[in-house]
């Protein structure tokens, strides 16, 4: 299967997903990663995408007329690889109704937090805010909502009194880089139907 990864930070969850098929060999794994796109420049993500060989895509939301102008280029560009799955690793925008008219029911998302508590741009920070005891992350199929798709697989992990946001979130990316490998490798391999909310992976 031909995944392309969306970044928008550090990319360590791209990372992870690197390591795991070069240890694995792509055929074992069930995948290899096609592509790596970004919506922005400068960022170490695309660094490690250069560094594997990847070819990388940038597509920056200021350099197009409209959010719909720019959901269609970052349509177009992820198209070009022809990717079975679509991996948002880290990717901090809201992709649009043509990139899921496109890639909708093959989209996986990986979000720092329990879904459905803390959605959005600040799970870790909310949770942290809200004095959650456990918080943990969530892989999930994108809709057309934000961190509201079909639920995959969560991990848990507990909330410390120390705990300031950047420490808890290091936490939180140990379990979610586990989750997101596992679960990427098991949609490769065994393919999936959605049924509802429900995720059946054979
Ligand atoms: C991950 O925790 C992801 O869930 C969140 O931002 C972090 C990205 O980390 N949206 P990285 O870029 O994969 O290191």
């Amino acid at each position: 299967k031909r995944l392309v990864v969306l970044v928008s930070g550090s990319g360590t969850n791209l990372q992870a997903l690197l390591d795991a098929i070069a240890a694995q060999g792509a055929q074992a794994y069930g995948a290899r990663i096609v592509a790596v796109g970004a919506d922005r420049d400068g960022i170490v993500g695309l660094e490690r995408a250069r560094r594997a060989g990847l070819p990388t895509f940038v597509c920056r939301v200021k350099d197009h007329a409209s959010r719909e102008e720019w959901d269609r280029a970052l349509t177009e560009a992820t198209a070009a690889y022809e990717p079975d799955l679509v991996v948002s690793a880290g990717f901090m925008k809201i992709v649009g109704k043509g990139f899921l008219a496109r890639f909708g029911g093959r989209v996986v998302n990986t979000h720092p937090a329990l879904l459905p508590s803390f959605p959005g741009a600040h799970g870790v920070r909310d949770a942290l805010a809200y004095g959650a005891k456990v918080t943990g992350c969530t892989v999930h199929f994108v809709d057309d909502g934000v961190d509201t798709g079909p639920i995959i697989a969560q991990g848990v992990v507990e909330v410390r009194d120390e705990d300031d946001e950047s420490a808890l979130h290091e936490r939180i990316k140990e379990v979610e880089r586990t989750l997101l490998v596992d679960v990427v490798g098991r949609l490769a391999r065994n393919g999936f139907s959605i049924e509802g909310r429900k995720v059946v992976i054979p």
